[in-house]
């Protein structure tokens, strides 16, 4: 693997494998007093945030140290961009600096993709850690982590992706990434928080929620993106709530077995209800958990492995 950009066009194979390694890496680590493998020692991985992030920031970071990269994070308001310095000066900048991996996160759809381009010379990594409204695809991959843990298989099941899905890179990601490992998706929202083309996707629509919840794996709740809506016929906060909400009345329509997710941040009481997120049906704490090893695993595959970037 060169650069991690998208789960759109990412095989099987490829996205087993990373599983496959942070699965083994998450075991390996397990019980340990002493987080650290040795595996990137003398490797230089930069983190560049254009957009705020908890969960995504701190596990690349975490996920770097354990595994004895040197991590350096970058935020735009605290670097020469707040100067007007251009994305594409900032990635040559930190390419001359000795990056050898760029983890990437901006609201531009496609910066992910054109960073790859003006770092392809230098034989820098790029990952995308969130572009605009187009793609998250460490998100995705953490999300079939944690499925795949919870259901024991991924191939044949059933999940429904609940919300906000027009500015959802999670939602992305996770269709591309869900139907290329055998699950079949179903996209829960109403119509105007749907994007266009949406019928090209490998998904089938709903706008009922509570016909829908009996008859799946697991319920993906997504957060609802106000700083993006700008315009447009979107729902009030509490109709949204009413028809999209996973309340406690909806959380027992779910199969037993059914796991609950949710990317974070969680706005309670909104898209999800307190008890709900905190209930042992959800898996938010584990998506975070094994967000470190996914991402171990992925700079092990950029950086380390045989099929790694020279
Ligand atoms: N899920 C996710 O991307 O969270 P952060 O914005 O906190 O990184």
């Amino acid at each position: 693997m060169k650069h991690l950009l998208a789960t759109d066009g990412l095989d099987a194979e490829t996205a087993t494998a990373v599983l496959d390694t942070a699965d083994e890496l998450k075991h390996t680590l397990l019980g340990r007093e002493v987080k650290k493998l040795p595996t990137l020692r003398g490797r230089t991985v930069i983190t560049l945030f254009y957009e705020n992030s908890t969960r995504t920031r701190v596990s690349f970071e975490i996920a770097g140290k354990w595994m004895s990269a040197d991590v350096v994070n970058v935020s735009a308001a605290s670097s020469s961009v707040n100067k007007g310095e251009s994305l594409r000066d900032t990635a040559l900048t930190l390419a001359a600096a000795g990056a050898d991996c760029v983890i990437i996160r901006h609201p531009a759809s496609g910066a992910a993709h054109r960073l790859s381009g003006w770092l392809a010379a230098a034989g820098t990594a790029v990952v995308n850690a969130g572009d605009g409204t187009h793609e998250h695809p460490t998100q995705a991959l953490l999300d079939a982590a944690t499925l795949r843990e919870r259901l024991g298989s991924l191939a044949g099941r059933r999940v429904a992706i609940v919300g906000d899905v027009l500015h959802s890179r999670v939602a992305r990601s996770n269709i591309h990434l869900l139907s290329t490992l055998g699950v079949e998706v179903v996209l829960v929202a109403p119509p105007t928080l749907l994007p266009v083309g949406v019928e090209t996707l490998p998904v089938t629509v709903s706008h009922d929620l509570d016909a829908e919840l009996p008859a799946v794996d697991a319920v993906m709740m997504l957060r609802v993106q106000a700083e993006r809506m700008t315009g447009g016929f979107f729902p009030s906060s509490r109709e949204y709530s009413i028809s999209y909400g996973l309340s406690e009345r909806r959380l027992a329509l779910l199969p037993e077995h059914a796991v609950v997710l949710h990317p974070g941040p969680m706005l309670r009481g909104m898209e999800i209800a307190s008890a709900v997120a905190d209930s042992p049906a959800s898996a938010i704490t584990e998506q975070v958990r094994n967000g470190v090893h996914v991402r171990m695993a992925v700079l092990y595959h950029l950086l380390a492995s045989e099929g790694a970037a020279a």
